[in-house]
């Protein structure tokens, strides 16, 4: 079998963007275009996977040093177009390969149209016909429909400009003859024409050899991001693609427009997601989960038959079955909540761990802390874990009751069944079972005067 070698072309500066990111590395459902143009390459079983860089290329190394798909880094150092672009590549490729060249900004080329190209033998072009056709090559058909050449938007005359099928950039050849055609295309040295990949199909053509057409059956998921508007649409079409895939699996959605998920989302039966829900991250919900509007969960796990409610913001968070969160709770990393805890309204959590059936109902703070099953924190709880240097831990024990204003100085433990007396500072332990407080007596003055104004101060 012909071995298949993959182009990915990525060098471009992408200066419409008008971002110091490179182009590659701009995010679409939180990953970088490349990401996910590299993940449908993975489903080919290519048996090479050649990069082509330049433009703040340690940049785009760096972010792919991890990945599980063997790549080889190619700089094409000046970039003078794609086909001098894909003749770099070709020094790494076996004349007897296919190639196979797709885009680091075409993030959703759907698999199967890759598929189509790699399967052929001579060229394949992929081709989109689309609404739009304004700054794309367009497809030039003779008059026996195979394909003549490729005009690019700036070179097209007006009559060409009206064709609506359009080069999606990706294109499939024989690693010989897409070499030699390609040196055959090169422009002259001196002139500032780009060196175009699109000049070898009429070069094939002369060269007697045939050249197809792919269709593809998406063209909206072909078109490439060269601007923040495009990168914008392909966002939207994504995230309402992931819906429709999320929704069929059984997720309940308010509104599969209305849903972000940057990241990875698996869920049980029966999970709901209202409106303007953003997820980040790896999150999981267990069954009959619900997260209300305007939520943000970036990797969480989330128990069974919880709800969180409206404006709640989630991060490193682990919560067991049926607890109640929010709404405008803020839990973040190192957060656990037992099975049937509750976190109210303006609950700030950090790494503290509320247990089964625990309550911080409203305008709380819990922070390096762990708070007993059943323990109830009062209004205005402030767990004090930073004394401007240093972080310390407080220890709630189980059904203790934490009235309300009430400042726990960590260090400090507060044993099982004991109860702190509302607007107490303590920082001392208290033992299980008592009652501690700091409280000033009130003292009362019958019948006061209150001051009047003098005359000098009086309002004129
Ligand atoms: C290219 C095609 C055009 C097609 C369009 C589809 C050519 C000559 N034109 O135009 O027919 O309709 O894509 O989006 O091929 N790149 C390099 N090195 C270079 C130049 C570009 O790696 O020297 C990379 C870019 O990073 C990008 C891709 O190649 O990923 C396409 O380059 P771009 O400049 O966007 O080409 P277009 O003008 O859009
Ligand atoms: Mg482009």
């Amino acid at each position: 079998m012909t071995p298949l070698h993959l182009v990915v072309l990525a060098a471009g500066k992408g200066t419409r963007m008008r971002s110091r990111k490179p182009k590659v590395l701009q995010p679409l459902a939180g990953r970088p275009l490349l990401a996910h143009v590299l993940d449908r390459s993975a489903a080919l079983d290519a048996a090479a996977c050649h990069l082509v860089v330049s433009h703040q290329q340690e940049r785009v190394r760096a972010a792919f040093a991890e990945s599980t798909l063997p790549l080889d880094w190619i700089d094409q150092g000046e970039p003078r177009g794609t086909g001098h672009a894909v003749f770099r590549a070709l020094e790494h490729v076996p004349d007897a390969a296919r190639v196979l060249v797709t885009y680091g900004d075409v993030p959703r080329i759907p698999v199967a149209d890759l598929e189509a190209c790699a399967a052929g033998d001579g060229v394949t072009v992929l081709a989109a016909r689309v609404a739009d056709p304004a700054g794309y090559g367009r497809l030039i058909l003779a008059p026996d429909g195979a394909l003549e050449r490729i005009v690019e938007d700036k070179e097209a005359s007006i009559d060409e400009r009206a064709v609506d099928l359009i080069n999606t950039g990706v294109l499939a050849a024989p690693a010989g003859d897409l070499r030699r055609w390609l040196a055959a295309c090169e422009p002259a040295p001196g002139g500032a024409r780009e060196w175009y990949l699109t000049d070898v199909v009429a070069a094939a053509r002369a060269d007697g050899s045939a050249v197809k057409v792919a269709e593809s059956r998406d063209p909206a998921a072909v078109l490439g991001v060269n601007d923040r508007a495009q990168l914008a649409v392909q966002e939207r079409l994504y995230q309402q693609a992931q819906a429709a895939d999320m929704m069929r699996d059984g997720l309940a959605l308010a509104d599969p427009d209305r849903v972000d998920v940057r990241g990875v989302l698996t869920f049980g039966q029966d999970c709901t997601l209202d409106v303007n829900v953003v997820i980040e991250g790896t999150v999981t919900l267990a069954d009959d989960v619900y997260i209300g509007p305007g939520c943000v969960l970036r990797d969480c796990q989330i128990g069974s038959g919880t709800q969180i409610a409206a404006h709640s913001i989630l991060e490193g968070v682990r919560v067991d079955a049926d607890a109640r969160i929010g709404p405008f709770a803020r839990l973040r990393p190192g957060t656990v909540l037992g099975t049937g805890a509750r976190v109210g309204n303006f609950v700030e959590m950090k790494n503290a761990t509320l247990g089964p059936g625990a309550k911080a109902n409203h305008l709380t703070y819990v922070g390096d802390a762990r708070v007993g099953a059943g323990a109830n924190l009062g209004a205005g709880t402030i767990t004090c874990n930073y004394d401007g240097a240093n972080k310390h831990h407080t220890e709630i024990g189980e059904r203790a009751f934490i009235g309300s204003n009430t400042a726990l100085v960590a260090p400090i433990r507060i044993g099982d069944d004991a109860t702190v007396g509302a607007g107490s500072t303590l920082s001392d332990d208290v033992e299980p079972g008592a009652l501690a407080l700091t409280r000033a007596r009130p003292r009362t003055i019958r019948d006061w005067p209150r001051p009047k104004k003098t005359s000098k101060n009086k309002e004129s």
